[in-house]
């Protein structure tokens, strides 16, 4: 037998895991959610420390992270660009190794996925995708644990996709592909998935809609994201003009199954990408969405660090 160490585990993309180690990582989610509202005390990782390094602003991400370290027994360490050498051009590669020989996990939200990828190829401990310019695959993991908790497992259903091409644009075809349902993609034109970005096998998975209700029309869950994403901040302008139609109002709702769910990942733009009936309206999951966001990812800590737990 080999005494090599076991390759580390990142998780830079969707596609990271498996399908039969997501329907894993789902169940320690339910079980870790319910520990946590029961007061019951769960420390695995006591003595493990997450460094976090944002690039980007957060709310959710630094809180869900921050939290749920914490409840699993372990400590967190915050980095910013503005205080770090990261800032100071101190090469990320140099970064990467330091910070991986002091702490047992790293999370990164930044700007282009090369950038993670060349992090977590010189780092000794597994790095969690906390956000880049191509993908958000926490938020989808959230997302499709909420979506397993109201409605049952997503295999097969419809997800309709209005807005931009964006990071969770990509993630969701990502998702669709592994885990073997359909999205329904309407984006203005311009602003269409680049299927080579998103790392797709093929097209099978996803249709593409010029008209946002026609996506909407029989699927199980709407979804949207902000108009102008993080970094893209120039656009805006331009962005408001051409996503004007690509507002999720209740006529779209309507032509969607009487029981679909609405998602957004947050922050919201009421007005902009969504309506306020439906966001805050009666089909919106959004805040079990949100929550979700520290028990999936507490659960993913748990896979990273300790592969399959059964406590
Ligand atoms: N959805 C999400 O990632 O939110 P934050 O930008 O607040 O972390
Ligand atoms: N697409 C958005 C998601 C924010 C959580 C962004 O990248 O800014």
């Amino acid at each position: 037998m080999s005494n090599a160490p076991a390759p580390v585990r990142h998780y830079l993309e969707f596609t990271d895991l498996s399908a039969d180690e997501y329907a894993h990582v789902f169940a320690r989610a339910a079980e870790i959610k319910r520990k946590f509202k029961a007061y019951e005390k769960y420390h695995p990782l006591a003595d493990r420390t997450l460094a976090m390094i944002f690039e980007k602003a957060s709310t959710r991400t630094r809180v869900s992270f921050e939290a749920g370290m914490y409840q699993l027994g372990g400590s967190v360490v915050h980095l910013t660009t503005g205080d770090s050498q990261l800032g100071r051009s101190e090469p990320i590669e140099d970064s990467a190794r330091v910070i991986s020989r002091m702490t047992d996990l790293v999370m990164i939200r930044t700007y282009g996925q090369d950038k993670i990828e060349r992090f977590a190829s010189h780092s000794r401990v597994p790095v969690i995708n906390g956000l880049t310019n191509e993908f958000h695959p926490c938020q989808i993991l959230a997302d499709i644990f909420t979506y397993i908790e109201h409605r049952g497992s997503i295999q097969g259903k419809t997800v309709a996709w209005v807005g931009d091409g964006n990071n969770m644009a990509n993630t969701w075809l990502q998702a669709a592909e592994l885990l073997g349902f359909t999205v329904h993609l309407s984006t203005p034109s311009g602003y269409e998935v680049d299927q080579a970005v998103a790392g797709l096998r093929s097209a099978d998975s996803y249709k593409i809609f010029k008209d946002p209700e026609d996506a909407c029309r029989g699927a199980d869950l709407v979804t949207t994201d902000v108009w102008t994403s993080m970094g893209f901040e120039a656009e805006n302008e331009a962005r408001k003009k051409a996503f004007a139609d690509w507002c999720v109002d209740e006529a779209m709702m309507q032509v969607a199954k009487p029981d679909a769910l609405f998602m957004h990942c947050l922050p919201a733009h009421r007005g902009e990408e969504v309506s306020a009936e439906v966001i805050d309206g009666p089909q919106s999951v959004v805040w079990d969405e949100a929550e979700n966001r520290m028990h999936a990812q507490k659960a993913l800590m748990e896979f990273l660090l300790l592969g399959r737990v059964n406590a």
